[in-house]
């Protein structure tokens, strides 16, 4: 039993935030937490209301939540034609021809990352292969320099900790915005390059775009390539570790993905429904609202809860189970505005960069699940997750047969 004074800045929410979904949407499906003066939703269609209805629920936390760290406006700041035209460029850097060029870029790093482990018969897959590995692609697909990764890194990590945190104490707000501020210095000369030879790369695509006739600034144009450097490498390796984890907690499902290489995007758009490695959407009532008999007013902050609602027994059958074969999954359309899940949220700012996330995961699956034969836990592991906002495995330490024993039983 849930005791009633309980909250989702609290520990044990902290520790298994899963534990309590059932719970909030039961009892409280519109949780106010006086601390930070917010509401969280966690029922379905509660979270889908909130994410479509754009003129009652606005974007306007972003102005405090991402702006500073973006250096500028974000994309999922902006409404009407700007939204449409700026979103639509960012969309064709991803899809479409752009994404078959990307899979290559994909495909050659995992190679490169995963070969030292190899031999070895261990891996961390989420801090030795999934971090450096989502940083590296975005980067090579943005047309930056993926020798400067540790450096990016950093740099994204306060950018990030600044986005996803609820609470944020004066030094490390410090912290957010030295690193935000470093990774602006490197960026603009990069800009005004392109600028002046543009190349194939979305930075060029992004500086000769006209918007009502008029080319985006410096200052735009930057904040647009950090919140794409933000949003794709923040769920990357999160997305990544927890199909794995899922996969082994499963052993059925494991084997028949192994078997059938074309269960992988079912098994990734089953993987984001349980467990979206994106678990907070924010939002700004612009009206009151009511929701379940309780007012939301005016001006205040909504969290959508994602994970509670994609765990609603009035979307999907036996929520809490793990089933790459359920029917009500709709995998085809998982990737697309018409999923059911809300991993990549919904409506007007649903992510631009499904397909992308798809591509990236299914590709370093289909090239990885060979090579990590017998792959499981490493003796004494324990399994954790971190984050609120943005959820995912601290680290995943597997083992796996090690290939040249391999190759030498085989020899
Ligand atoms: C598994 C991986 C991913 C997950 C779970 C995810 C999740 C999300 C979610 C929940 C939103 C909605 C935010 C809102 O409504 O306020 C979103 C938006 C967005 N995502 Fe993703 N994302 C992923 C990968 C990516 C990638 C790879 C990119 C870049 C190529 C990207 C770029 C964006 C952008 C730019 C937006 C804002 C769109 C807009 O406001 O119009 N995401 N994402």
């Amino acid at each position: 039993m849930v005791d009633s004074r309980f909250s989702i800045l609290s520990e044990e929410f902290a520790a298994a935030p899963d534990r309590y979904f059932a719970w909030l949407r039961e009892h409280s499906p519109v949780h106010y937490e006086p601390a930070i003066d917010s509401y969280f939703l966690s029922r379905y269609r509660d979270v889908k209301q909130v994410l479509t209805d754009h003129e009652a629920f606005t974007t306007e936390t972003l102005q405090v939540r991402a702006e500073p760290v973006m250096r500028g406006p974000v994309l999922a700041q902006m409404t009407g034609a700007e939204h449409t035209a700026k979103r639509k460029i960012v969309v064709r850097g991803f899809t479409g021809q752009a994404l078959q060029n990307q899979v290559r870029a994909i495909r050659a790093n995992a190679t490169e990352l995963v070969a030292p482990f190899l031999p070895r018969g261990r891996m961390d897959l989420v801090n030795d292969f999934g971090k450096p590995f989502a940083v590296r692609v975005t980067l090579e697909v943005l047309g930056l320099d993926k020798k400067g990764w540790r450096q990016v890194t950093d740099w994204l990590g306060g950018v990030g900790e600044f986005i996803t945190s609820i609470t944020l104490t004066d030094e490390r707000r410090r912290h957010c915005m030295d690193r935000a501020r470093q990774l602006e210095t490197y960026l603009v000369p990069i800009i005004e390059q392109r600028r002046r030879h543009p190349g194939k790369d979305l930075i060029s695509a992004l500086c000769t775009a006209e918007f009502d006739g008029i080319a985006m600034s410096t200052r735009d144009v930057t904040a647009l390539i950090i919140n794409v450097l933000v949003a794709a490498v923040e769920p990357a390796d999160k997305a990544l570790g927890l199909l794995f984890k899922h996969l082994i907690d499963h052993p059925e499902q494991l084997a028949q993905v192994r078997r059938d290489p074309t269960l992988l995007p079912a098994a990734i758009a089953e993987t984001l429904r349980f467990t979206p490695p994106v678990q907070l959407v924010p939002r700004q009532a612009e009206q009151d609202a009511v929701f379940a008999g309780t007012v939301v007013p005016a001006g205040a902050t909504v969290f959508c809860v994602i994970g509670a609602a994609n765990r609603d027994p009035e979307a999907f059958t036996a929520p809490d189970t793990f089933d790459i074969h359920r029917p009500d999954l709709g995998t085809a359309r998982s990737f697309t505005a018409a999923a059911q899940h809300l991993a990549f949220g919904t409506g007007l700012h649903q992510c631009v960069g499904a397909a992308f996330a798809r591509a990236e995961i299914e590709t370093v699956a289909a090239l990885l699940l060979p090579l990590l034969d017998r792959v499981r836990y490493s003796p004494g592991f324990r399994y954790r997750e971190t984050g609120l906002y943005t959820r995912g495995p601290a680290s995943l330490s597997l083992d796996f047969t090690p290939v040249h024993e391999r190759v030498a039983g085989h020899g």
